[in-house]
């Protein structure tokens, strides 16, 4: 009998111990999505200035938190006016210091940012990188962005169609330190050497319109013989188209840059821009807030094989736009709902700019 009861109290022990310890057993399937992880998930973007590309990559940030069913306070969105290294530091501290879930930054220094991105990763913050590469061994599990030594190599080639008979060719870029600038310049340098094309040392704007604008016309006005301007980030293209066509000189001066905002598509459209090679910055933004959710709520390993993670790159891809395929450039944007503020309707490729491509 008194056997009996020690043997009922000791079920009745191990049965309290297991209905104690059943929530921690729930929770330990830990690494598993929850209701709890996402309602805590925050996730920050930081960009390199306020411009119209960076309100792309916005847009693409707020598309996936939608998608993704996060209130708006959980995918945060932050540029500084300028290209502003010290800024984006603080930003990051300030992030770190919330113990936020992931940070996507595009390091406009990336040697400058790498130590708190670091501090970053150290405290258990997801790090990625878009727009912008990082350093080498950087603590960035994840590059969005452009293949930018490729894509400045496909600028410089449609330079090199754009001159058979070569000539000589601005180059405007708004940073001396971000690796998408120097990456793009590398491949437009490469792409255009042998080919009779001589090319002016690049000015650095800071990602400054005004200042863009400022070194565009005093290179133009240096150089009485320029037959070519390349602009190597979204500021640089209308800051060229401007400065051309006030100096009139639109016939003599081929231009090439990158993006596809408003302006430049405006610059296509009128024949001032003969082509520009259109990064995939929505995508990068969208990207970028759904892999660092997928990475939170199920793990590296399944998030990068959702995203088509390659060698710790997701490469967005690049569009080469011209007068030609213009319209057929919208369409695609429609398709894949992408929004933009500008139009093709009412306005037809001319026969000349066609041509020149042929
Ligand atoms: C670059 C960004 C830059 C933007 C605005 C883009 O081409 O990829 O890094 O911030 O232009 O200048």
């Amino acid at each position: 009998m008194e056997k009996q009861k020690a043997s009922s109290t000791r079920l009745l022990g191990l049965w309290l111990l297991i209905v104690a310890l059943a929530p921690l057993l729930a929770s330990c399937a830990c690494s598993e999505p929850g209701p709890t992880d996402a309602a805590h998930f925050k996730v920050v973007v930081i960009g390199k200035s306020v411009h119209p590309y960076w309100s792309n990559v916005e847009t693409g940030v707020q598309a996936a938190a939608k998608d993704l069913g996060l209130r708006a306070d959980q995918a945060v969105f932050f540029v500084p006016p300028t290209e502003d290294v010290t800024k984006q530091i603080e930003t990051m501290e300030t992030y770190i210091a919330q113990g936020v879930t992931g940070i996507a930054v595009a390091p406009s220094d990336p040697s400058a940012l790498e130590p708190v991105m670091r501090k970053a990763a150290d405290a258990g913050i997801i790090v990625t990188t878009l727009d912008t590469p990082p350093v080498d061994d950087s603590v960035s599990l994840v590059y969005i962005g452009t293949d930018n030594y490729a894509a400045g190599k496909v600028a410089g080639e449609k330079m090199v169609q754009l001159l058979p008979a070569g000539g000589t060719v601005g180059i405007g870029r708004g940073s001396d330190t971000a690796l998408n600038a120097l990456q793009r310049t590398d491949g437009f340098l490469d792409a255009v050497a042998g080919t009779g094309i001589e090319t002016l040392e690049p000015f650095n704007d800071k990602e400054d319109a005004a200042q863009a604008l400022e070194l565009a016309n005093s290179v133009l006005s240096a150089n009485p013989d320029l037959t070519g301007a390349f602009g190597v980030y979204a500021y640089n293209g209308p800051a060229w188209a401007t400065a051309i066509k006030e100096a009139n000189r639109v016939d003599r001066t081929k231009l090439v840059c990158f993006d596809a905002t408003t302006d430049i598509i405006n610059g296509i459209k009128e024949g001032v821009i003969d082509a520009t090679v259109a990064q995939r910055e929505f995508d990068m933004g969208y990207k970028s807030v759904y892999l660092i959710y997928l990475i939170s709520t199920q793990g590296q390993a399944a998030a990068f094989d959702k995203m088509g993670v390659v060698n710790g790159i997701i490469d967005t891809g690049v569009d080469v736009i011209t007068q030609a395929n213009l319209k057929e450039y919208q369409i695609q944007l429609n398709t894949k709902g992408i929004p933009h503020k500008w139009s093709t309707q009412e306005w037809e490729p001319a026969q000349d700019e066609i041509d020149q491509w042929n």
